[in-house]
C-alpha cells in the first residue's frame, strides 16, 4: 500500500519504546517542558521500575503529575457505558498530534498486517521487537486497566481510594482501546483523579506502568459510594484466592510502595506476572464489585460535553474490546439481498395462508 508507506516514512519521529494512554484529561499531553507542545511527547510512557513512591506515584520521575491537562478538559466515564482511548508509544501516532495524519491499527502508526499473517500461520509467538509491545501475541497481551479516585486533587489521592473500575485484557494491543465503565457515583464539582495501569507479563523489563488524569463520571451516575480498596493477589487456578471487591493497583518492582510480591512460576512456566487480568483476579470489563453497599449517595445526570473525546475512526482501525470483538461494528459485512429472499417468500407464504 503506496499510502501507507509514504506515512511511514515521513513519521517525524521514530518511536519504539512503552506505552500510555492518550486522551483528553491526560497529565503530560504536551510533555513535561513548560510551554512547549510537543507532538512527539513520549513522557507519559516511560516504564517505572525500581524506584521510590515519590517518584513512581502517578509518574513523577518526569514531573508527568506536575503538568495537569487544560481546566475543564476530562476524560469523561458514561456510568454503566464504555469509552474509547489511544495506546501507543508516542503521541505522534495518535489523533492528539499531526491532526491524526499518522494513526494507523497500531499505536506506532503502523498496520503490522504482518502481525495478522504470522499470528494466522501460528507463528507469532516469540516477543514482538518492532513495536516495543511486550508480547508475543494479542492472546499473550497481559491487560491494562483504569482506576479511579473520588479526589480532585492528586495530593489526596492513596493506593486505599484508587479503585480499579475497568479492565481490559490482550491489552495493550491495537491504537484503539475500549473500556466499560460500571455504575460509578458522580465526581466531585473539580472531577476525579483517574489512572491508566499496565504490567507487562514477559518480553521485557519486568516494570509497571502508572500515568493520571483527570476524570469526571457522566450520564446517569449511580447511588453507592466505592468501598475501600484492597491489594490483589495471585490466584491463579485458585479462584477462593482472590481478592474479592474493590481492588488497588498492582504495585510491584518498586524500591518501596509495593502492594504485590510474587515468585516462583505461573502455570505456562514463565515467571510469575502480576498483571491485570484473571490470574490477579480481576474480571474482563466493568468491575461490579467495587461499591460500599451501606454508603447511598446521590444519582445526578451529567450530560457529557460537546468536546467529550471519542478518537475519529475514518479507516475503521480494530477497536480493543471487551467482548474480543476487534472489529468495529460498522465494518461487519452487510447482509447480501439474496439473503431476505427466503424470508419474503415464508412472509408471503404466511400471508397467503392466513
Ligand atoms: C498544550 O498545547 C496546546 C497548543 O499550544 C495549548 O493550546 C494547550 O493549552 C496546552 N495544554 C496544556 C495543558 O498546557
Ligand atoms: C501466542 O504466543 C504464545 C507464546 O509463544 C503461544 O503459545 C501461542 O500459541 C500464541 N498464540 C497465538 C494465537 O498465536
Ligand atoms: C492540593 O493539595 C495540596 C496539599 O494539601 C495543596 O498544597 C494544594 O494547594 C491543593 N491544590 C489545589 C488545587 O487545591
Ligand atoms: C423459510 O421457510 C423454510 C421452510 O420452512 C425454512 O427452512 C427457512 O429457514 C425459512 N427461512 C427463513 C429466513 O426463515
Amino acid at each position: 500500500m503506496l499510502v501507507f508507506s509514504v506515512a511511514v516514512l515521513t513519521l517525524p519521529v521514530a518511536i519504539h519504546a512503552h506505552f500510555a494512554a492518550f486522551a483528553l484529561g491526560m497529565y503530560c499531553r504536551n510533555g513535561t517542558d513548560s510551554g512547549i507542545d510537543n507532538q512527539n511527547n513520549n513522557a507519559p510512557v516511560q516504564p517505572l521500575w525500581m524506584l521510590k513512591k515519590e517518584d513512581w506515584w502517578f509518574h513523577h520521575s518526569n514531573k508527568c503529575d506536575e503538568f495537569p491537562p487544560n481546566e475543564g478538559d476530562f476524560l469523561e466515564l458514561p456510568a454503566n457505558g464504555e469509552f474509547t482511548v489511544e495506546l501507543a508509544p508516542n503521541r505522534a501516532g495518535t489523533t492528539l498530534s499531526y491532526d491524526g495524519r499518522y494513526t494507523a491499527r497500531f499505536g506506532d502508526g503502523n498496520d503490522h498486517d504482518e502481525f495478522d499473517k504470522l499470528a494466522k500461520q501460528g507463528e507469532l509467538t516469540t516477543c514482538i521487537t518492532e513495536i516495543n509491545i511486550h508480547t508475543p501475541n494479542e492472546t499473550m497481551a497481559a491487560g491494562t486497566v483504569f482506576a479511579i479516585s473520588y479526589n480532585s486533587n492528586l495530593s489526596d489521592v492513596t493506593a486505599e481510594n484508587l479503585v480499579v473500575f475497568s479492565a481490559l485484557y490482550h491489552t495493550p494491543w491495537y491504537r484503539l482501546a475500549k473500556y466499560q465503565v460500571p455504575n460509578l457515583p458522580a465526581c466531585p464539582e473539580d472531577g476525579c483523579t483517574c489512572a491508566w495501569g499496565w504490567v507487562p507479563n514477559g518480553c521485557g523489563e519486568p516494570n509497571m506502568y502508572m500515568q493520571g488524569f483527570k476524570c469526571k463520571v457522566v450520564g446517569e451516575t449511580g447511588n453507592r459510594a466505592l468501598a475501600q480498596a484492597k491489594p490483589p493477589v495471585w490466584c491463579e487456578g485458585e479462584p477462593d484466592k482472590c481478592q474479592t471487591g474493590a481492588k488497588q493497583m498492582v504495585y510491584w518492582h518498586q524500591l518501596d510502595g509495593n502492594n504485590v510480591e510474587v515468585d516462583g512460576f505461573d502455570s505456562a512456566g514463565m515467571n510469575k506476572s502480576p498483571g491485570y487480568n484473571r490470574k490477579m483476579g480481576f474480571d474482563n470489563g466493568r468491575q461490579t464489585d467495587i461499591f460500599d453497599d451501606s454508603a447511598t449517595v446521590t444519582t445526578t445526570s451529567i450530560a457529557p460535553t460537546s468536546t467529550s473525546f471519542a478518537p475519529e475512526n475514518p479507516n475503521k482501525d480494530p477497536v480493543s474490546t471487551v467482548d474480543g470483538d476487534d472489529e468495529d461494528s460498522s465494518t461487519l459485512p452487510t447482509v447480501p439481498l439474496w439473503y431476505y429472499i427466503p424470508v419474503v417468500f415464508n412472509l408471503s407464504f404466511v400471508l397467503q395462508n392466513l
